[in-house]
Parts: structure tokens; C-alpha cells; sequence
């Protein structure tokens, strides 16, 4: 038990890098709070127009996922890794350098799925980008996603991953709520758009 505590602080200190505050900051593209939508992630980065910090917020909010399941998985076993990925991705929505005021949890998802489960986690990118390219809208993208994945772990192969796939879906959506009513409302804004 020790161990699984230890992995999980890991987990959640690594999600906790704000990579898109970080980035924000290194680009001198101003205080991400106070622009478009007021998240973290890579696609509110992204409304600045700075296509390069945007991706490596993406890179970076994904690498961190990553990070925490390979390095339990590397010291431990695959339940280890779980609880890192699921802890990394609580540290992202809920960080301790950020007042536990994180975001939404999309890039740090698709990260952890993809060192957990690759299968399950590309077929998730895939999913966001085939939506993303029909509507044109990060987070529908994401909900659409969230939603499937664990239908693709069942499907896939990986039914030890339905579970966590389920919870990070439920968590995904409830971080989602502004968007959600935005998206009801008909104004929720396009990638690439003008708002
Ligand atoms: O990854 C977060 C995305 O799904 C929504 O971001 O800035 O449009 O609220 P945002």
C-alpha cells in the first residue's frame, strides 16, 4: 500500500505541471486565464494564434500522463500504472501549484491512455480527430472521445481498462460543464474560428 501511495503522489505532482501556463509564460503570450476560455489546455493556447506553443502544451500535458504510467510500470506492476495515469490526470484538473484550479483533463487522458493501452489511446486520438475535423470543435471532440473509450478498451481487448476508462470519461465530462452548456446554446467556439 506504501508503494501505491507513493506512486499516486508521483502521478498526481507530475500532472500537476501546468504546461499551458508554463508555455504561456515562456512565449510571452500573456496570462492564458484571462484569454478565451480561460483553461490551461493546448486549445485555449491555441486562441492566441502561437500554433508551436500550442502543441507542446498538447506534448506536454500528454507527456506527463505518460510519464507517470511508464515510470510505474517500469518500478511496479499494471495496477501501479493505473492509479499513476488516473492520479496524473486529477493532478492536471486539480493542481497543487494552481490552487487545485486546473483543466480539463483531454491531453493528459489521451496521454495516459496511449502508455497504458496504445490501442485504446489511438483509437481515442482518432476518435478526437475525426470529430474535431467534422465540427470543428475541441471539445465536442473531447466528449465524443471520453465518451466511446470504453467501449474501444471492450472492444479492443483491454476489458482491465473499462473500468478507468469509464471514471476518466464521467471526470471529462464533469470538467466539461461550461462547454457543455455552450455547446446546448449553439456558441461554443470553433477551432480555428474567430471567437
Ligand atoms: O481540452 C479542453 C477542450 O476540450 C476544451 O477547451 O478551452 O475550449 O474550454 P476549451
Amino acid at each position: 500500500l506504501p508503494v501505491l501511495v507513493a506512486v499516486a503522489a508521483v502521478g498526481y505532482l507530475l500532472g500537476s505541471i501546468p504546461f499551458g501556463i508554463v508555455m504561456a509564460r515562456l512565449f510571452g503570450l500573456g496570462d492564458l486565464r484571462q484569454i478565451g476560455s480561460g483553461n490551461i489546455g493546448a486549445t485555449n493556447v491555441l486562441r492566441t494564434g502561437n500554433k508551436p506553443a500550442a502543441l507542446l502544451t498538447l506534448l506536454g500535458d500528454a507527456g506527463k500522463g505518460a510519464a507517470a504510467v511508464l515510470i510505474a510500470r517500469a518500478l511496479f506492476a499494471d495496477d501501479a500504472a493505473q492509479i499513476a495515469g488516473f492520479a496524473a490526470f486529477l493532478g492536471h484538473c486539480f493542481p497543487i501549484f494552481l490552487g487545485f484550479n486546473g483543466g480539463k483533463g483531454v491531453a493528459t487522458w489521451l496521454g495516459t491512455m496511449l502508455a497504458l493501452a496504445w490501442p485504446v489511446g489511438l483509437t481515442a486520438c482518432i476518435t478526437w480527430l475525426v470529430v474535431a475535423l467534422l465540427f470543428r470543435v475541441s471539445s465536442l471532440a473531447a466528449l465524443a472521445a471520453a465518451a466511446l473509450s470504453p467501449i474501444w478498451a471492450m472492444l479492443l481487448g483491454f476489458p482491465s481498462y473499462v473500468v478507468l476508462s469509464i471514471a476518466l470519461a464521467l471526470l471529462i465530462f464533469l470538467r466539461h460543464r461550461a462547454n457543455i452548456e455552450r455547446l446546448i446554446a449553439g456558441d461554443e467556439p470553433r477551432i480555428g474560428g474567430k471567437k
